[in-house]
């Protein structure tokens, strides 16, 4: 007995169509018309969108930060992402000082196990490079199922890595099928532009960005694209967020770099103007790197659109407003960096980026579900509708339109970034692995997700 999603539009990162889609047990069985047969469930999908379930590589759920803890953990973070049309999560898992890294995965296999309502894999965060560690590569990527490492060059004193560390595991990376993530600002710049803006009495959450200017950000994706070069590796980009960082990496590219990139919906959106409240209400876009001016905008979304981007992640990284935010009342550096957004990556995207014009249809499913699977060893059973896939798939009503705000949205969170913000479109029915996760707007009672053990990168192979 199968299900029959009848007589919708198909998107995928390369085609749009209409057609039936049969699903039997957690797979894809056909894609055409006339696949009905007695006894399957046939669900009407004319008028509809199907998409590829999507995949947010970068969160942060239940991430400690000193005493605190992310707001959402792995239950309520992704709750919020399937209902937004989510179904995978690749989350950064942590290695702690001293920590092996099959101590900080197993960590994170603990935080997650059986509390996810999509499917998860884990990206490891290296904080503590010794030899040790760099032993360990090997059997994360063969026996762990982690076909990505990550690197901070910011946040000094805690997660920031040398160059010397950078190129090592870039180079020992490169040979375990590892792609290379980095969090590219210069940590040692950030650290004396905030301790000279501290020194002048400026610690309200509006200098913040003062601390991490765009040339920060760029000096850093400048020298991993020199290290990356020379060490002939696969580089991932996170949250890339202006134009002079971006222009960097499409130079890199033209040279033949592999480089790829990420964007969020953050630095496509929202822009630097809420820091001109002086107010501490503007610790709510405490994130790094910080907001920044409309003029970058354009460039991201064209650089979208031109393939020099390869994927839109929301970072997600929540804390309250009250209680967690305010720490730094008195100093914006203390101030837990970060901001929720997973449950409206997709509807972020789709209404201002393909309801006015910027993306595709095509290009829309590309960055929030094709490419990441590709780049992350998870295509092609997810991030496409085809015979053999996963049977993740979201029914995606264009004509609901909702006003996203925290007394609504399904983040364990005090406030929303997008507060007020239209969204046009929404996933009405999800389904993941052929069961249906949410049923007219309303998520299943319990968590079915499973861990994805991943792929190893494959250079060429995308
Ligand atoms: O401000 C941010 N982005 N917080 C989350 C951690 C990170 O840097 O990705
Ligand atoms: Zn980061
Ligand atoms: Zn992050």
């Amino acid at each position: 007995m199968g299900i029959i999603l009848r007589g919708g539009t198909i998107v995928t990162g390369t085609d749009c169509y209409q057609a039936d889609i049969r699903i039997e047990g957690e797979l894809v069985a056909a894609v055409g018309s006339q696949l009905a047969q007695t006894g399957d469930t046939v669900l009407a999908a004319e008028g509809y969108y199907i998409f590829p379930g999507g995949i947010d590589a970068h969160t942060h759920f239940d991430l400690p930060v000193g005493r605190l803890s992310t707001a959402d953990d792995f239950t309520s973070g992704t709750r919020a992402a399937v209902l937004g049309g989510t179904t995978t999560v690749i989350d950064y898992a942590t290695q702690g000082k001293g920590e092996t890294l099959q101590q900080g995965l197993a960590n994170w296999q603990r935080r997650a196990g059986g509390n996810c309502y999509t499917d998860y894999g884990f990206h490891m965060a290296i904080t503590d490079w010794n030899e040790q560690v760099s032993r360990e590569l090997p059997w994360l990527s063969r026996e762990a199922g982690v076909a990505s490492v990550k690197l901070y060059m910011a946040y000094k004193h805690s997660l920031q890595v040398d160059d010397s560390v950078l190129f090592q595991v870039l180079e020992q990376s490169r040979d375990c099928g590892i792609l290379t993530c980095v969090h590219c600002e210069n940590g040692d710049i950030v650290d004396n532009l905030t301790r000279q803006l501290r020194r002048q009495g400026k610690t309200a959450p509006s200098f913040h960005p003062l601390s991490r200017p765009p040339r920060v950000e760029q000096e850093a994706v400048n020298r991993l694209m020199v290290l990356a070069e020379m060490a002939d590796a696969p580089v991932y980009v996170v949250h890339l967020s202006c134009r002079e960082a971006l222009a960097t990496v499409a130079e890199a590219k033209a040279r033949g770099v592999r480089v790829f990139a990420e964007t969020c919906p953050q630095y496509l959106v929202l822009d630097d103007s809420v820091y001109q409240d002086p107010t501490f209400a503007c610790a709510k876009f405490v994130m790094s790197p910080p907001l920044r001016a409309r003029e970058n905008q354009a460039g991201l979304w064209n650089g979208l659109r031109t393939g020099i981007l390869d994927t839109v992640a929301t970072d997600h990284c929540s804390f309250n407003f009250r209680g967690q935010k305010d720490r730094g009342r008195e100093d914006f550096s203390k101030i837990p960096n970060g901001i929720p957004g997973v449950e409206h990556r997709l509807g972020l995207l789709y209404t201002y980026g393909v309801k006015e014009g910027k993306l595709s249809l095509t290009q829309f499913v590309d960055k929030v579900a094709t490419k990441p699977a590709r780049l992350f060893g998870l295509y092609p059973h997810k991030g496409t509708i085809a015979p053999g896939s996963h049977a993740d798939l979201v029914i995606w009503d264009e004509k609901r339109r909702l006003i996203i705000g925290a007394a609504a949205h399904a983040h364990n969170v005090d406030y929303s970034p997008y507060e007020g913000m239209v969204q046009q479109g929404q996933a009405i029915h999800v389904f993941l692995r052929g069961r249906q996760v949410v049923k007219d707007g309303v998520a299943a009672a319990k968590p079915e997700g499973r861990y994805l053990f991943r792929k190893r990168f494959v250079p060429g192979g995308l």
